[in-house]
């Protein structure tokens, strides 16, 4: 079967992970911070905390904003579920805004319209690799007292006019799965525009201890003490993991050029085929294309679908709106409610695409998708 996600791992990636296990440090040693420092640089932040996933970042994100009971996060529907789930941990209320009709992005003028004075965030998703309107959505954000946050676990690597992703938000999120555009296994890292909050992030990610001097509540301990002013958990990612992603990093560019080379060969040969709709792009950004988001038109999807996977193409579909997940429906969260999303969902089709893919492939993949819509 050929998968819709894959990576991309050369000598050079392997030679640095090896060089770490031959090394004096498994963690909290030089990769990681190497690692924190490239991630940084990449996304024009003055600071990252990696941590060991993009669930986890999320949910250090939401716990460094000091979210709880009574706040409420504006999200989208169409993302995967940690978007969603990393506050609700916290306590906060979800408040859902639908999406645009052809960018799947959450949806500017529907968070206008349900923004309160309880709103603390406005958690945005780059879908695909597209990122979301910032410049439209953090006005918003500013007028309410509310901060951004990017969950940017697709889109890593793209810019908006000229702009990297992670400098288009207060708080933006990273994911490194296998399927993202870099690995390093599990892992993930948030930046932010705070200094404060990025303290706040790496304190919670490190268990809570409080290991400066000047802020000690508990002072002449000794040269060992360490304390815990707010609890926190070990999301800590390993230097193993982070040798891995500052390797890949230094192929990102390339990884963002092939995927779009593979996009565009997609949109040329879907142009003309009927019932298909392929994924629009703004024209003042350079996505960072994670998923190949096709619309399989007519009520058709599910069939597709089978008939691809029948035929050794593993597609996917990203993703069931986030309410319709039995624990916010069990919140009392109703369908209707996002229905541009709940379109999307009905007719969204994911196809392979990753650094790897050769243009064989992708050309098996166009002939069978053509052959199957017959
Ligand atoms: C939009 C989005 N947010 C968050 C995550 C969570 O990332 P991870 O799988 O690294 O926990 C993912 C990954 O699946 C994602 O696609």
């Amino acid at each position: 079967m050929l998968p819709y996600g894959r990576q991309s791992i050369d000598e050079e990636d392997i030679e640095a992970v090896v060089a770490v296990l031959r090394g004096d440090w498994l963690t909290t040693g030089p990769a990681v911070t190497a690692f924190e420092e490239a991630i940084a640089e990449a996304c024009g932040a003055s600071r990252a905390v990696s941590c060991t996933s993009g669930t986890a970042a999320l949910h250090i994100a939401y716990s460094a904003m000091q979210l709880g009971p009574g706040d409420e996060v504006v999200t989208t529907p169409m993302t995967f579920v940690a978007t969603a789930s990393g506050a609700s941990l916290v306590g906060a209320d979800i408040v859902f805004a639908d999406i645009e009709e052809d960018t799947a992005l959450l949806d500017p003028a529907a968070v206008d319209a349900v923004v309160t004075d309880r709103t603390r965030v406005i958690a945005a998703v780059d879908y695909a690799g597209h990122p979301a309107d910032y410049d439209a959505l953090q006005p918003i954000a500013d007028r309410v007292g509310a901060l951004t946050l990017a969950d940017a676990a697709h889109s890593v690597g793209g810019t908006d006019r000229g702009r990297p992703v992670g400098s288009l938000a207060d708080v933006t999120t990273l994911s490194f799965f296998p399927t993202k555009n870099l690995t390093t296994g599990e892992g993930g890292a948030l930046v932010c525009r705070d200094p404060e909050l990025a303290r706040r992030a790496h304190e919670f990610h490190f268990i809570g201890l409080v290991r400066d001097e000047e802020r000690f509540a508990i002072p002449d301990q000794g040269p060992w003490h360490q304390e815990v002013h707010e609890l926190g958990l070990n999301y800590r990612l390993t230097d193993v993991a982070s040798a891995l992603g500052l390797a890949q990093l230094r192929r990102l560019q390339g990884f963002k050029r092939r995927r779009a080379e593979i996009v565009a060969r997609y949109n040329a040969a879907f142009a003309t085929v009927a019932g298909l709709r392929t994924p629009p792009r703004r024209d003042d950004v350079d996505p960072a294309w994670h998923l190949y988001p096709v619309r399989v038109l007519d009520g058709r999807r599910r069939e597709v679908f089978e008939a691809m996977r029948a035929r050794g193409i593993g597609v996917q579909v990203n993703y069931l709106p986030v309410y319709w997940h039995p624990v916010y429906a069990a919140m009392g969260y109703r369908r209707g409610m996002c229905p541009n999303a709940e379109a999307f969902y009905a007719e969204e089709l994911s196809l392979p695409l990753f650094p790897d893919l050769t243009d064989t492939q992708v050309d098996e993949v166009i002939g069978t998708l053509t052959d199957v819509l017959g």
